[in-house]
């Protein structure tokens, strides 16, 4: 497996490869890798010929200074994992190289950016376009994948690709779960044993909404039954539980059963936020 930390180097490696017409696969992560992460490596590499991670943790989606410095840093640990499961080229650069000289550039999402995390986290999503402009610009990848656990994510990152034409073809990987039902997250990593159990309870809340819809109530009623739930025996502390449009992402009011929908959930289990998500069909 190689590593390289600066983009020349990088592209020195790949561009022949691309010449040869090996097609190439990214990965883009911010470590503290999991299993979530191993199954879009092993999807990228049953998909391409050569499969590149990068690991960097990015400050520009940050909007809290000690959330970026609580960001779980495993590299040595990443290393191996990636290395377990064949992945050929690790991209990790350092904040220098990602971010030379003056950077003016913010990106706006539109209404992508008022809405859930956008609208919890500012800035947060101009930071995780602008990182992933740079690394498509970098890497040119045939192929990226990204993880459904951040669905307003990958929604954000399907909008850059389509306006600034980026001919890149995107894959959104179910998220992959703990056997409680907890969703992967590197955040995941920085809970206690207590914690890890009342985490489960965002799954939970969720099921409990798609099971109330599934029966026939309203939004308003599964949206408060799960809401009751949280607060009298989740444990969590709910930042928001939306339903939202499965081909837009657009806050409903109501679910059609004839067109996909997402639940949408975030919430803090002592000081780490979590989020999660279901599709409905
Ligand atoms: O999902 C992540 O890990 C990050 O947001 C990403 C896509 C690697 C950009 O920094």
């Amino acid at each position: 497996m190689k590593v390289f930390t600066d983009i020349t180097s990088l592209q020195n490696f790949l561009l022949p490869k691309r010449r040869q017409g090996l097609q190439v696969g990214l990965v883009p992560t911010m470590g503290a890798l999991h299993q979530g992460h191993l199954s879009l490596i092993r999807q990228a590499k049953s998909e391409n010929d050569l499969t590149v991670c990068s690991i960097y943790i990015n400050p520009t989606q940050f909007n809290n200074a000690g959330d970026l410095e609580k960001y779980p840093r495993t590299l040595e640990l990443d290393l191996a994992l990636l290395s377990t499961q064949g992945c050929e080229v690790v991209f990790a650069p350092t904040d220098h190289t990602m971010y030379v000289g003056n950077q003016l550039i913010r990106l706006d999402f539109g209404y992508l950016t008022q809405i859930m995390e956008g609208r919890y986290r500012q800035g947060h999503f101009s930071g995780v376009g602008l990182v992933v402009a740079k690394l498509l610009n970098i890497i040119k990848p045939n192929r990226a994948y990204f993880g459904q656990k951040d669905i307003q994510q990958f929604f954000i990152i399907r909008q850059l690709v389509r306006e600034l034409a980026f001919d890149v073809e995107l894959t959104c990987h179910p998220t992959v779960r703990e056997p409680s039902g907890l969703a992967m997250s590197s955040r995941n990593q920085r809970l206690s044993e207590s914690e890890r159990e009342k985490a489960v309870g965002l799954f939970q809340a969720l099921a409990l909404c798609e099971s109330a819809l599934k029966n026939g109530e309203s939004w308003k009623m599964a949206h408060q039954r799960a809401v009751e739930w949280i607060e009298t025996e989740g444990g969590i502390r709910l930042e928001y539980l939306e339903l939202a449009d499965g081909d837009t992402l657009e806050i409903l009011t109501e679910w059609n059963q004839n067109k996909q929908a997402v639940l949408c959930i975030a919430a803090f289990v002592g000081e780490v936020r979590l989020i999660d998500n279901v599709i409905l069909f």
